[in-house]
């Protein structure tokens, strides 16, 4: 029903290339705070609190923090059943906070989501479980402002049509 009622509304991007990403930032930031933890599990519990779960890309550099190797920190942390290793979500929305992207529409789109949401970046909604993120560059700036809706690119989006996608989904399922 929904993808139906997106048909027409959203332009999807076809080719993206994996660049650089919010969440490492945040990870690398969450990591100095903690530089006299040594403990995988208060390290990967830290950076869960500030992202909402822990991405896999966190666990070698909380690894080399921890001075362990990867392996054994990701046995240490799959065995505590508090981690979560995907976000709690349904729906996953990453708006490009990137230079073009920013500049052209694309900061506001943020603030939109934020405020129409209620919720903060790297935050989920409690009912409808749409996580919204910032995601720096899809490698698409021709088609800027994008975003990225459960891993497909959406070109030229505009502040009308991302308040109609929002009231989409975060609408009550039947
Ligand atoms: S700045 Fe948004 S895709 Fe490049």
């Amino acid at each position: 029903m929904l993808a139906e009622n997106l048909r027409g509304m959203l332009v999807p991007v076809k080719k993206s290339r994996e660049p650089r990403n919010l969440e490492r930032e945040r990870v690398a930031r969450v990591l100095k705070r903690c530089e006299n933890e040594s403990d995988p599990r208060q390290l990967a519990h830290a950076v869960q609190a500030s992202l909402g779960y822990l991405p896999p890309h966190a666990l070698e550099v909380l690894a080399r923090q921890a001075g362990l190797d990867e392996e054994t920190v990701r046995r240490q942390l799959e065995a505590d059943s508090e981690i979560l290793f995907e976000p709690a979500c349904t729906r996953r929305l990453e708006i490009c906070s990137g230079r073009t992207c920013a500049r052209r529409g694309g900061a506001l789109l943020i603030r939109q989501a934020r405020r129409s949401l209620g919720i903060e970046l790297f935050e989920t909604t409690p009912e409808s479980g749409l996580r919204v993120e910032p995601f720096r560059c899809f490698g698409q700036c021709a088609r800027a402002p994008n975003i990225r809706l459960d891993g497909v690119i959406q070109g030229a989006m505009t502040e009308k049509r991302f308040g109609a996608l929002l009231g989409l989904l975060v609408r009550p399922r039947k």
